[in-house]
């Protein structure tokens, strides 16, 4: 009890001697900044430049990779993006294409999301680009069409192909036709539209672009390797999916199990539909694909000159959205070997930026060597990753621009 009180009084005490030497101390701290606030604040303004320049010299040197010849000026550049609305009134087979008031611009991309419908007139707007560029948005109508024969279904192009043949068999023979994947399902409305499509087709089975990688997994079951997985959206039958049966997807298209999947071995033999999606219409593309219009050119430039060469075609290097596109732009290439320049920039591996301002939503870079021009291995041996290398090297190259432009 005494001990506790003596103790307490001496902690009294203590603490009465601390807060006076933190007082003093606080006082020399306030007359030091006021006599010395002018060294004080320039050491500050010194280590703050200091600081700066390191986080400069940082950017720098990783982005060291661009060239001291490329001077891909904010102006240099000009930033086409063209997107638009569908009208589905005007899906009757009338090929016309509006007119914009203002440019000899005539049609552009519909827009996959939907969500600007409700405009019935051509809209134009300026605002300015990511990076400081000129980025123009046309928004417009117009109808879309299918390519190589294919026909439309539910707002996709499908084509079957009666032959029967192993899985790698059917994918390959489906991407001779502008990259076509394997048909992938993603809804109940597109799963009845295939039943529908196989009617009187008299077909028992065929395989869809679907995958599995896991055993009984549906979030491992995965559409056309790298377009998403079918945990969104599925039609298995009861039991499946299960890879013991093998990692391939079939469809049923016909008797009760009419419409469900199963899983089989890959090496099995099946028809199968092969899928693109459906494109507004131009009659001048070397390339049309997803309402985008593609120029190959078979030309060994630098990037600058490439770049400049696809502006003389209203188009820009081309830039890439999905794997489906990247395997188009590969499937229009039938030599071993062939690298070609796309219009990205990457000061590494995982920081890509296009040169036509469009976001990044896909970066298949596997490699990171010197320089930071993107390219891309294109030949028919190649699986169409891509690379970087300095950007005064020459390659052939793709323009793109959306399609429906006459310029
Ligand atoms: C489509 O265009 C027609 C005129 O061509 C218009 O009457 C109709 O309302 C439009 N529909 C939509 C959904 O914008
Ligand atoms: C479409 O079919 C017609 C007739 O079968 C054929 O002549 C034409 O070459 C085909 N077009 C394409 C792009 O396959
Ligand atoms: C059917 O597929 C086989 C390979 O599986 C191929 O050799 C053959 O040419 C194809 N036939 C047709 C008519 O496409
Ligand atoms: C597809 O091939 C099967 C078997 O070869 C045949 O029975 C069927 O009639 C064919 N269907 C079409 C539309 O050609
Ligand atoms: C299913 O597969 C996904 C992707 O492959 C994985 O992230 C997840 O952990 C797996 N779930 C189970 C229960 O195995
Ligand atoms: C599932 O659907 C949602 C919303 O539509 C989408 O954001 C998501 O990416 C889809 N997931 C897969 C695996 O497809
Ligand atoms: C469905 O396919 C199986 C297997 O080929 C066949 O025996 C059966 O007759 C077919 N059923 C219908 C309704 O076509
Ligand atoms: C391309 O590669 C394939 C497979 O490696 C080979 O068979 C073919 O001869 C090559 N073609 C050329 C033109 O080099
Ligand atoms: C590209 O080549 C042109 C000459 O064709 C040259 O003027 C330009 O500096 C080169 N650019 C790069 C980045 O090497
Ligand atoms: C690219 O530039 C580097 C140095 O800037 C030079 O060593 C190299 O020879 C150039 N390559 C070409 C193809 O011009």
């Amino acid at each position: 009890m005494v001990n506790f009180l003596g103790d307490s009084s001496e902690v009294n005490a203590n603490m009465e001697e601390k807060e006076s030497v933190i007082k003093t101390h606080f006082e020399k701290f306030i007359t030091f900044i006021r006599d010395h606030w002018k060294l004080i604040s320039i050491g500050g303004v010194i280590i703050l430049l200091l600081m700066i320049s390191v986080f400069l010299i940082t950017f720098f040197a990783v982005r060291g990779s661009y060239e001291s010849g490329v001077h891909f000026g904010v102006r240099e550049i000009l930033i086409m993006h063209v997107s638009s609305l569908h009208n589905d009134s005007l899906d009757n087979g009338n090929d016309d294409y509006l007119e914009f008031p203002t440019t000899t611009v005539k049609t552009a991309k519909p827009s996959s999301t939907t969500t600007l419908k409700s405009l019935t007139n051509p809209v134009f707007t300026t605002t300015s680009g990511k990076i400081g560029k000129i980025h123009v948005t046309f928004l417009c109508i117009a109808p879309l069409t299918c390519t190589n024969n294919f026909t439309m279904v539910n707002g996709k192009c499908w084509m079957l192909i009666n032959n029967s043949s192993i899985r790698s068999d059917a994918d390959k023979m489906c991407k001779t036709y502008n990259g076509a994947t394997l048909v992938s399902i993603r809804n109940a409305d597109e799963n009845q539209a295939l039943t529908d499509f196989l009617k009187d087709e008299n077909i028992n089975t065929l395989w869809t672009g679907l995958y599995c990688f896991g055993e009984t997994n549906i979030t491992a079951c995965i559409w056309d390797i790298q377009a998403g997985s079918a945990a969104n959206y599925s039609s298995f039958k009861v039991g499946y999916p299960d890879a013991d049966y093998g990692r391939c997807v079939f469809y049923i298209g016909n008797g009760t199990d009419i419409g469900q999947w199963e899983n089989e071995e890959c090496g099995e033999t099946m028809p199968f539909v092969c899928e693109l999606p459906p494109t507004v219409h131009e009659g001048t593309c070397d390339f049309l694909y997803n309402s985008h219009c593609y120029f190959r050119i078979d030309m060994m430039k630098n990037i600058t000159d490439s770049q400049h060469f696809c502006l003389s075609r209203c188009s820009n290097l081309v830039s890439i959205h999905s794997a489906n596109e990247n395997r188009f732009i590969q499937s229009i290439y039938d030599t071993n070997f062939t690298n070609i320049a796309i219009g990205g920039f990457a000061s590494s591996k995982d920081y890509m930026i296009w040169m036509d301002g469009s976001p990044t939503d896909y970066n298949n870079i596997q490699f990171s060597y010197a320089g930071s021009c993107v390219i891309m291995a294109a030949g028919t041996t190649d699986t169409g990753y891509w690379y970087t290398r300095p950007c005064n090297e020459t390659f052939w190259f793709v323009c793109d621009r959306p399609a429906g432009f006459s310029c």
